[in-house]
């Protein structure tokens, strides 16, 4: 079932190439909870997540978001507590959708009800096999120019998807290789801004994909957060033209991306973070800007 909360924008096409509002998938948390362990964020949050809290900040996270894009919900089912996190519904680009392959049996749930919502919106769907997990947008992001698609494993995602989406689209293809597990997907770690820029944190990196980041991105480019920044998950940022949303920061990195020329606007989502989740994780993208 779909449900918008923005009826006034009720008469754009929402996978369309041409439309300059983005459009971005969420899901409301009434059914969130820490119910199991996944990652080392929810080690010790086991039932610890008040539903109220994280509703309220959902709703200021998306109220934030309205302003600035076209929201779409996709309803939570009960017993898929991570649903929440539509960034890994799957990898959406040129009207195809790749449905995310949930490396763990706690999300594989998920998977249908994204394929539905997906199908139902008329996207071209695509599967990757059981035996190659894939987890969508929290481990595939695209270069700002659109030109690369940077794709993480290591955790979740297997090397073996890599080749898969880059046969579908035709698209360049970079493998970056996590290894700390505090930053299990892409986007905790890594983020593209829209002005060419890189927020990242190296030290969840292996040697080579550094230097493969470094070769693309010149010293300008890059933004190194600290690990106090990493572990508030400054990464995990949607940027929506000079727009930056993200949970608390630093002063410092709040000044060096306002010296950019971004409006940054925090949004506290301490209840998420139990889960191992912030702003990026709770939103997809479905639409190119
Ligand atoms: N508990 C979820 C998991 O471990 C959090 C997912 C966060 N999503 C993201 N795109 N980083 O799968």
């Amino acid at each position: 079932m779909i449900t918008e909360p923005d009826k006034e924008n009720e008469e754009e096409t929402i996978s369309g190439e041409n439309n300059p509002v983005p459009a971005l998938l969420m899901c409301p948390p009434r059914f969130y909870d820490v119910s199991y362990v996944i990652n080392p964020w929810m080690r010790g949050n086991l039932g610890k997540a008040s539903l109220s809290l994280a509703m309220q900040q959902w709703q200021k996270l998306c109220r934030v978001l309205s302003g600035m894009a076209h929201v779409l919900l996709v309803e939570p089912v009960a017993g898929s507590p991570d649903m929440v996190f539509t960034a890994n519904a799957g990898l959406a680009h040129a009207g195809i959708v790749v449905i995310s392959s949930f490396y763990y049996p706690e999300r594989q749930n998920e998977e249908t009800h994204f394929r539905r919502w997906f199908t139902d919106a008329g996207y071209r769907v695509a599967d990757l096999p059981r035996e190659i997990p894939f987890e969508g947008e929290g481990d595939a992001l695209f270069s700002s120019n659109g030109l690369r698609l940077w794709v993480g494993y290591g955790y979740r995602t297997r090397e073996s998807s890599h080749a898969i989406l880059r046969d579908l689209w035709a698209i360049e293809v970079a493998g970056l290789h996590l290894v700390d597990p505090r930053f299990y997907h892409l986007d905790t770690c890594f983020a593209p801004l829209k002005d060419g820029s890189l927020l990242y944190f190296p030290p969840a990196f292996d040697k080579t994909s550094v230097a493969r980041i470094e070769a693309y991105y010149p010293p300008a480019q890059r933004i190194v957060i600290s690990e106090e920044d990493a572990m508030s998950f400054a990464c995990n940022a949607v940027n929506i033209g000079k727009t930056i949303v993200l949970n608390r920061i630093s002063s410092e990195l709040e000044c060096k991306l306002k010296v950019r020329g971004f409006q940054v606007i925090q949004v506290e989502l301490s209840e998420f973070l139990k889960a191992g989740g912030a702003a990026k994780c709770l939103v997809m993208q479905l639409t190119p800007e």
